[in-house]
């Protein structure tokens, strides 16, 4: 990866009338990454992708491609291609014409054009469906031909706008791992736009996350993840568990009078502590030699194939804990939870 950032927000505000979407955003998408903003519906994710790909004029704030401003430059001449959430494909074009589309209007001569298409569909495994029109095609295959008609522009940059909504479970998985192997192989700048938290993790080099038109973290997957910087990450990117407590000496934190080691630094007084469901873990009898143990009593339990999910009440508590490879066997009744010191989060907002 290169130093220089590739895409830079710059303190960009954009309102719709009163209302501000996207509110004093600065953030760097580094050279040949696949970033990814994640939030909640109406955060202001398209409204961003739209401000880069230049179809919306920030009210505030500047935009760079490398050390270029683009705020004032339109869309067609920024080196961007979007994928959008509908796909948007022409229906009465067959599959090559659509992903033509984009030479047509730059004025690329048909000899070179040809090529550049059959390259693209072979790239995205759509060798032999040229002639066929949207209808004929599946969701994964049609999400194809708007992902060709994006790179066969040859963008420096792709803005990919929840290119998968629109398809079921096990195809989303698939198609993802084909656009992050896409983006790897041809080295490509992405920004990625998804509401789904698993989706953002498996495939983002970088994840910022927003709520309400702002970046409230950006990071590593695990970063955001084992770190997050307050409730609304913590909660938003995987199952979390929060426990009111309070900081009594050093490693060692206070909760609904009871005493827990923690390896987290934190000054005294009052804190959210953050535990992750799989980072508790359940046992028949008191485990020995294990620091933080709490008698519990499990109140429902989901059998989820690789994992059991069990909702345990522990000191007036009820926590979620997610025990892996349960095999045929569930836990019932009393129990003992351990909390490894080291597995416990400190929410420092
Ligand atoms: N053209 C528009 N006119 C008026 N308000 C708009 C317009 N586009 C977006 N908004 C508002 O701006 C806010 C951010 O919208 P945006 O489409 O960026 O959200 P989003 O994060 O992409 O949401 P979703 O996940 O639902 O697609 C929302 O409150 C939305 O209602
Ligand atoms: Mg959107």
């Amino acid at each position: 990866m290169n130093a220089q950032p590739h895409v830079r927000l710059r303190n960009v505000t954009k309102r719709f009338g009163s209302a501000i979407a996207v509110n004093d955003v600065s953030f760097d998408v580094a050279q040949s990454s696949f970033t990814t903003l994640l939030g909640p519906s109406g955060c202001g994710k398209t409204t961003i992708l739209r401000m880069v790909a230049g179809f919306y004029r920030p009210d505030a704030g500047d935009i760079f491609l490398r050390d270029v401003r683009v705020t004032d430059i339109p869309p067609h001449r920024r080196n961007t291609a979007m994928v959008f959430q509908e796909y948007a494909l022409f229906p009465h074009m067959n599959v090559a014409e659509n992903v033509g589309y984009g030479l047509r209007m730059r004025r690329v001569p048909s000899p070179e054009a040809g090529p550049r298409i059959a390259q693209v569909l072979e790239l995205v495994g759509l060798s032999g469906h040229e002639l066929k029109f949207p209808h004929q095609l599946s969701g994964g295959q049609q999400q194809r031909v708007a992902l060709a008609r994006a790179l066969v522009v040859e963008p420096e940059v792709l803005l990919l706008d929840e290119p998968l909504s629109n398809l079921d479970a096990k195809l989303r998985v698939r198609v993802r791992t084909e656009i992050r192997q896409l983006q790897q192989q041809l080295r490509k700048t992405a920004l990625y736009v998804t509401h789904d938290q698993e989706e953002a993790l498996a495939i983002s080099d970088r994840i910022a996350v927003m709520d309400r038109g702002r970046i409230l973290q950006s990071g590593t997957p695990l970063e955001i993840y084992h770190r997050p910087a307050n409730r609304f990450v913590a909660d938003f990117v995987g199952l979390a568990n929060f426990v009111d407590a309070r900081v009594v000496a050093a490693g060692r934190v206070e909760a609904r009078g009871v005493t827990l080691a923690i390896t987290d630094g934190a000054p005294s007084g009052p804190v959210t502590l953050l535990l992750r469901p799989e980072a508790i873990r359940l046992h028949r009898q008191p485990p020995a030699h294990a620091a933080n143990v709490l008698g519990g009593r499990i109140a429902a339990a989901s059998f989820l194939g690789t994992l059991a999910r069990y909702w345990v009440d522990v000191n007036g508590m009820r926590w979620t804990i997610d025990v892996p490879s349960p095999g045929d066997q569930l836990l019932s009744g009393e129990v003992f939870v351990e909390i490894p010191p080291d597995r416990i989060h400190i929410l420092k907002e």
